[in-house]
Formats: structure tokens, C-alpha cells, sequence
């Protein structure tokens, strides 16, 4: 499997392909390979002639120092993970230096509001960090279809408004959350909980499945509700916040409007992890 550390050498290599008008399937990551991550790759080589995978712990998405020290970095099993997928996945796992050359800032971009809710409001500047990496990645990679996961929606939604904005010729391939079959959602972040956690988390899916059937019949505020009092009482979780909101402005919701298309967001902590997960109500 080819891995490239240096961008002057992956671009180099990706040269014949683009010429040739090859298809290119990007899937960017953090690394700690998952089932997920390898569920977006493998739909990436159903759809395209060559794949690329990046691994790079973005410095500028986190606003939290010890956040960015915790993140899991596990390249070498994550090489392994892949290569055991398909030994033709070309990696990039770039040194912080190679991406940002000295300069590890974020652009400011303008996402018409979509980074003013949810994870926005308790993480300035993470939006814009999600931005400048994913752009200098397109811009390296130039590929042809990009995939990310559904469980990250409002940063799908916002790297859709930034191809659009920059007029960069990607398409934006949104992937279903892959799930734990008790339903908890993969995550990186799900490495850090004990097993008895992992398994009262399935309480999460269970409980947005409810809501989705509630939001069928009821308004707005009674699925909302019976999310909130769900959670209460249950002493394991705390819940950060249920919202639901508009999928295309990520405005929440407070009445049902004709035409519109509504998802439920949530995020909730146990065991000090912060975990977040969403569904399609209608
Ligand atoms: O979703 C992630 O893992 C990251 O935000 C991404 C898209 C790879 C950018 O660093």
C-alpha cells in the first residue's frame, strides 16, 4: 500500500491518474480506523477508479489544547486496518508542517450561518478549522467525489456550502451513520468508554428512534420533550443538547413547516465522553 507523508510526493503520484480522467474517491479522517471509516472507503472504491485516504489530526478544528493532545493518534494500526481493506487505498499522512508550512491558522469563511448553531455555538472557530483543512486537502487531492459521514451532519452540511462558495468541482457524498449493532453510533471517540458504558449508550439510538416516531404524529415540542425527560432520568448520561432543526439551514425548529425536512441532533455525555449522534424524522 502506498503511503505519502509529503504532499509534492502524493501529488506527483495522483498526476497520471488525473490526467488519464480517472475518478478520484477522497475519504479525509483524524485516523483511529474504524468500521465507519471503512464503511465510507469501501462505497469510495464502488464508486471511483483510485481511492485516497487521509489521515492528519487537524490542529486548527480543535479549541481545546487538551483535546488536541488526547485525540487518539494510531497510525500504524490504522495503516493495517486499511491495508486490509484494499492494499490499493493510497494514504496521505501528512506532518502538520507539510499541510500548514509553518502557519497553523485557520481561514475565516463565510458558511451563511451554518456554523452559528449547534456544535458552532460551543466551539468558535472549530467550523472554520473543519474548512481550511478540507479545502488545502481538495486542493492537493483534487478529487473527483469526497465522503463523509451523516454522523458529523452539520459539517457535511457546512463543507457542501464551502465547495459551493469556493466553486470547487467535488461532489459531496453524504454516508449513512454506521452503527454498533446496539446502535451506538462509531465513533473514535467510543475507544474511551468501558464496555458497560458502550452498552448503555445503545439507550442513545433507541431514544432518537422514539422521537422520530413521536415527531410522525405530535408537534415539534413533544418529541423535544420526550428527549429531555428521557434523559433525566437516566443518571448515567447528561445531556448537552436535543434539537431539532431545518436539515438545509440547521435553524431549529420550532413547528413543523410543509416541504421542509427535519433531523433530530443530539449530544449527550457518560463517562466524561462527549457523544453525539443524529436521525432523519421525516
Ligand atoms: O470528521 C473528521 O474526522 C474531520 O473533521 C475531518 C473532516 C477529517 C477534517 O479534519
Amino acid at each position: 500500500m502506498k503511503v505519502f507523508h509529503a504532499q509534492s510526493q502524493l501529488k506527483q503520484h495522483l498526476q497520471p491518474f488525473l490526467k488519464a480522467k480517472q475518478t478520484i474517491g477522497f475519504v479525509p479522517t483524524m485516523g483511529a480506523i474504524h468500521n465507519g471509516h471503512l464503511s465510507l472507503l469501501q462505497q469510495a472504491m464502488n464508486e471511483n477508479d483510485v481511492v485516497v485516504l487521509s489521515i492528519f489530526v487537524n490542529p486548527t478544528q480543535f479549541n481545546n489544547v487538551e483535546d488536541l493532545e488526547k485525540y487518539p493518534r494510531t497510525l500504524q494500526k490504522d495503516l493495517e486496518l486499511t491495508e486490509a481493506l484494499s492494499n490499493k487505498i493510497i494514504v496521505y499522512a501528512p506532518t502538520v508542517d507539510d499541510i500548514y508550512k509553518g502557519n497553523t491558522v485557520a481561514q475565516n469563511f463565510d458558511y451563511d450561518g451554518l456554523d452559528n448553531e449547534m456544535e458552532g455555538v460551543n466551539r468558535p472557530g472549530h467550523f472554520d478549522g473543519v474548512g481550511t483543512i478540507v479545502k488545502k486537502l481538495f486542493e492537493i487531492i483534487e478529487p473527483t467525489k469526497a465522503y463523509f459521514g451523516e454522523k458529523d451532519f452539520q459539517q457535511l452540511q457546512i463543507v457542501r456550502k464551502m465547495v459551493q462558495k469556493n466553486n470547487m468541482n467535488i461532489e459531496i457524498v453524504g454516508c449513512p451513520i454506521f452503527r454498533q449493532e446496539n446502535g451506538l453510533a462509531m465513533s473514535s471517540r467510543n475507544e474511551r468508554l468501558s464496555d458497560q458504558a458502550k452498552e448503555k449508550a445503545a439507550f442513545i439510538y433507541k431514544t432518537l428512534q422514539s422521537a422520530k416516531d413521536l415527531f410522525n404524529d405530535k408537534d415539534v415540542k413533544d418529541s423535544v420533550n420526550f428527549v429531555v425527560d428521557a434523559f433525566a432520568n437516566e443518571v448515567d448520561f447528561t445531556l448537552e443538547y436535543f434539537i431539532i432543526a431545518d436539515e438545509a439551514s440547521l435553524k431549529t425548529a420550532t413547528v413543523k413547516e410543509p416541504g421542509k425536512k427535519y433531523r433530530g441532533f443530539i449530544v449527550v455525555h457518560i463517562e466524561e465522553v462527549r457523544l453525539i449522534d443524529n436521525i432523519a424524522l421525516n
